[in-house]
């Protein structure tokens, strides 16, 4: 039986956190095996919100090293960028004919971002952006979309979009699935739901042990825990988030630690610095190769593009060919 696809992507806006591995990455690297995978640098979403364009490459590179660093297999997972396979711009176009404005204005994703990065008058293209997703996923007939929690809106924007396509004009499309994780949403060093690079609360797939401590020294805890033997309340805290997610065989006994006074924060968050860079190790250590062999890197990306544009061709032609533009 022919393996299902998965469609997914980030924006290359420079050094990955871990909150990205958390949210999606770490899923993406599970599921290759069982998923036919194609992975997308989505590099004209970047300018829905930023319009320079000196870092893109950069970033794109910095992005894709981490992808490779932390196990995504260019064998079984295409890599490409979004601004190499021109289909993107086609089926977007088509796509933007069928939806409407008051239904992307109502994206919570959307409302999220403007809050977050205090935007006055949204763009066109700011608007446009689910579909321009939708254009990415639909292109590779991805099934399944594996992401964090706040993309969960632009999957369902994406399957309205199909089923009109597909009423319209005939079946070309299946409505894909999002695929989400336990820890869809990690929270940040400074106690914000979200770990973000636009918020600066992050920990980077790159750091180094030190800055890692470092990091974790600073980061917010229960505020009725002021001296180390008052008691605490886990659920609140973000470092035991962090250490369910890193230090699951202490969680338990971390908890309890914390409640009943016995563990203070700052001997927390060591053995939660500890336990992150355990997990980085391995992956500072492939970035260093990487950094050092940028000629194989953007091979990769060659080389993914290559495959990445006979689907999406195939796909165009089909899609031409139902709306009688063939
Ligand atoms: N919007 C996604 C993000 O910010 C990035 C993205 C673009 C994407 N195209 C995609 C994700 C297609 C999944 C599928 O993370």
């Amino acid at each position: 039986m022919a393996k299902k696809r998965i469609l997914s992507g980030m924006r290359p806006t420079g050094k990955l956190h871990i909150g990205h591995y958390v949210g999606a990455l770490e899923n993406w690297i599970k599921l290759q095996n069982e998923y036919e995978s194609y992975h997308l640098i989505a590099d004209y979403h970047v300018l829905t919100t930023d319009l320079s364009t000196e870092e893109i490459y950069n970033n794109t590179i910095d992005m894709l090293i981490d992808w490779l660093a932390s196990g995504l297999d260019p064998e079984k997972s295409p890599m490409f960028r979004q601004s190499q396979i021109k289909e993107h711009a086609e089926l977007f176009l088509i796509f933007s004919m069928l939806i409407t404005k008051a239904r992307l204005e109502r994206n919570p994703t959307l409302k999220e971002q403007v809050r977050d990065l205090n935007i006055e008058n949204v763009i066109y293209g700011h608007l446009g952006y689910p579909v321009l997703q939708a254009a990415d996923i639909l292109l590779y007939k991805g099934e399944a979309v594996p992401v964090g929690e706040d993309q969960v809106p632009h999957v369902e924007i994406t399957r309205e979009i199909a089923r009109k396509f597909n009423n319209q004009y005939g079946k070309v499309f299946t409505e894909p699935e999002p695929l989400l994780t336990k820890f869809a949403r990690l929270p940040g060093l400074d106690g914000d739901a979200k770990m973000s690079k636009s918020l600066g609360n992050t920990i980077l797939l790159s750091d180094d042990a030190e800055t890692v401590k470092q990091k974790l020294r600073k980061a917010v805890t229960d505020p009725q825990k002021i001296r180390k033997n008052d008691p605490g309340r886990p659920e609140i805290c973000l470092v035991f988030t962090y250490h369910q997610k890193f230090n699951p065989s202490e969680a338990q006994q971390i908890e309890k630690d914390c409640r009943s006074g016995v563990l203070g924060c700052v001997d927390c968050k060591l053995r939660c610095a500890e336990k992150i860079n355990q997990f980085l190790a391995p992956i500072l250590e492939r970035r260093k190769k990487l950094e050092a062999n940028l000629d194989y890197v953007k091979d990769v990306l060659i080389e993914g593009e290559k495959k990445a544009r006979v689907v999406a061709e195939q796909t165009m032609s089909e899609v031409r060919n139902k709306m009688l533009i063939g």
